[in-house]
């Protein structure tokens, strides 16, 4: 979603504010500005669609100053024309905001009284506003941005120039995430980490209800009620390589090739021997296990929880919930004592993930939350009792794929963890499982160097209206997100379905022209699976069959095998993500869509 970024430096500043909205791109947006103050001017620019727009103005007409703001927009209140774009100004005042002002309609209304004008249709554009009003009335700006920061309901990161105050930039942050770097040649507030990168050497993480100003030599952090806080400077934890492609046509496919790294990073990390051990959640070696685990996420990490819960229900035995965190936070939920909650992000700034996590530890708070997020720095973690980290690296095709590999081979160490305090896991069979984990890191690395069979597959996408894709048991979660990758990045309709749950309904899509994926392991209820198949095939159905067996004779029908290595109980989803991700990948080429950064959609969903 939105971007933010602003930077007070010893040098002029547009050239850096593009190349942080450059890397924050990913995040998603639909239209861009920047603005710089000097000489006691606003200068600004700003383009709707993408950054490249915004840029070729920037070269027929740069913009002056050492201190600037900017803004990737992706639009909630009014359509992502040129007006709506931020920054947005005032006389004295020019902001940028992520999150919406849910009483802008108010404030609007009482600023309109006292004579003011509004262009855009935006939430945003009343702050400004409303602190010009402030310092009118306060006649100083730190009380006058504490008292307009008071009357704002909803959520923000904000980054703020004053006229009259060219040497500071101001910010706040409340239900979206912000941060300050610094580096020897200036200041900047940022939205994200990544847009830092080459730009900070060091930054300091603001908290919820947190505000204040920075200039070249001095920071100064306030709390929600005026009170002055410390935080320290940590190293900034990328560099520029993170944001770059690595010679690949696109983040995605980087990013579906670095999942042996990642896998073997997290081996790394968490595995010692036979061991596992989850350093920031000690609770999970210490406590008691749970009698319940609750799992709450969004999108594809919400896939990721579904296909752990048939691990954890088969080797705990316990009830494990799993739901759509914009659903649990709205539905009552009964939680009782005793209850694990899970919460898993990629971004850890999920706005309804987040929400929950909240909630749970309102209503419960003798019960512990863990979150499996890839940004230790994020809300979600640093809100949560115990983190287990995904060690993914940036994450910036918009389409989620190394980070739900990542997610699913941690739930698998946890649920070995757990199944061993348990005892239901023998230590010679996690050895075993252990085992077939560190394989699935070469065996990735096999599928990657010879994709042939997925490049087969994708030519049966050609001219389609949509796809099917079917799994069973642990897969069929799998088959979800196989059809949720498909869909977002080439925008062709892709439904998942339980196989066994197909001929309900969705058998009446099929006919000769729908591709339908089978994935077809010999783990989850192989004979189940080949019964299914043969109701799709004798439909006439494209057949495509994800399957680890040498040969069969059910292969006989299948328009195109896709092959996996054989993996065990645990390391099987593994190897299926990289088929599935492909295979959405190369389709999305083939329809010449924009595979990092689809239509309509953000990385990160900072608001519900
Ligand atoms: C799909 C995708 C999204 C995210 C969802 C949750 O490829 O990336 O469905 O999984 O928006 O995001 P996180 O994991 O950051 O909470």
């Amino acid at each position: 979603m939105c971007g933010i970024i602003g930077a007070l430096c010893r040098y002029e500043v547009r050239d850096d504010l593009l190349a942080a909205l450059q890397r924050m791109e990913y995040r998603g947006y639909d239209s861009a500005g920047i603005c710089t103050l000097h000489e006691g001017a606003f200068h600004q620019l700003k383009a709707a669609g993408k950054l490249h727009h915004l840029k070729e103005k920037n070269a027929r007409q740069p913009i002056p100053g050492c201190v600037g703001i900017g803004h990737t927009r992706w639009a909630t209140h009014g359509e992502p024309t040129m007006v709506n774009a931020h920054p947005h100004l005032s006389e004295q005042v020019a902001i940028v905001h992520n999150g919406i002002i849910e009483n802008h309609l108010a404030l609007r209304q009482h600023l309109h009284q006292r004579g003011r004008n509004f262009s855009s249709q935006t939430d945003t554009e009343v702050l400004p506003h409303l602190l010009e009003e402030k310092m009118a009335e306060c006649g100083d700006v730190l009380p006058a941005w504490r008292d307009m920061l008071a009357e704002l309901h909803g959520a923000y990161a904000i980054a703020a120039m004053i006229r009259a105050l060219p040497g500071s930039l101001w910010f706040a942050r409340k239900g979206s995430p912000l941060l300050l770097g610094r580096s020897e040649q200036g200041m900047y507030v940022a939205s994200d980490a990544l847009a830092l990168a080459g730009l900070a050497d060091e930054v300091m993480y603001i908290e919820e209800g947190e505000w204040g100003r920075v200039t070249l030599d001095a920071v100064d952090v306030y709390a929600l009620d005026g009170q002055p806080v410390q935080h320290d400077w940590e190293p900034l934890p990328l560099s520029v390589e993170d944001s770059g492609k690595g010679g690949f046509r696109h983040y995605m496919l980087k990013e579906i090739h670095e999942q042996p790294g990642v896998l073997r990073n997290i081996l790394r990390a968490y595995v010692h021997e036979t061991t596992i051990r989850f350093e920031q959640a000690m609770f999970l070696h210490s406590r008691p296990l749970p009698e319940r685990i609750v799992m709450v996420a969004c999108g594809t990490s919400y896939h990721a929880a579904l296909t752990a819960r048939y691990w954890l229900e088969r080797y705990l035995q316990i009830p494990v919930e799993v739901d759509i965190a914009s659903e649990y936070r709205y539905r009552d939920p009964v939680i009782g004592d005793n209850t694990l909650l899970i919460t898993l992000s990629q971004s850890g700034e999920t706005a309804d993930t987040l929400e929950v996590l909240r909630m749970f530890k309102r209503q419960t708070p003798q019960n512990r939350a863990l979150a499996l997020c890839n940004v230790a720095s994020s809300s979600l973690a640093r809100e949560s009792d115990g983190l287990i980290e995904l060690f993914a690296g940036p994450e910036i095709g918009v389409a989620s794929t190394k980070a739900y590999m990542a997610q699913l081979a941690v739930l698998a160490l946890l649920t070995m963890c757990m199944a061993g305090r348990a005892g239901a896991l023998k230590s010679s069979e996690m050895a075993g499982h252990l085992r077939y984990l560190e394989k699935t890191v070469t065996d990735m690395e096999a599928m990657l160097a010879d994709s042939s069979g997925v490049l087969q597959a994708s030519s049966l996408f050609a001219g389609v209206k949509g796809a099917l894709y079917l799994g069973r048991g642990p897969c069929y979660p799998m088959a979800l997100e196989g059809a949720l990758k498909l869909k977002e990045i080439s925008y062709l309709h892709a439904e998942g379905y339980a196989a066994g749950e197909m001929k309900h309904g969705p058998i009446a899509l099929i006919d000769s022209t729908l591709p339908v994926v089978v994935i077809a392991p010999k783990q989850y209820h192989l004979d189940k699976v080949i019964s299914n198949l043969h109701e799709v095939q004798a439909r006439g159905a494209r057949v495509i069959l994800i399957v680890d067996l040498p040969e069969a004779d059910w292969f006989a029908h299948a328009s195109a095998l896709i092959r996996i290595p054989e993996g065990d109980y645990f390391s099987t989803p593994l190897l299926v993500c990289i088929p599935l991700q492909l295979l959405a990948y190369e389709v999305a080429c083939m329809y010449g869509t924009d595979v990092d950064q689809p239509r309509n959609l953000a990385k990160s969903v900072t608001v519900e």
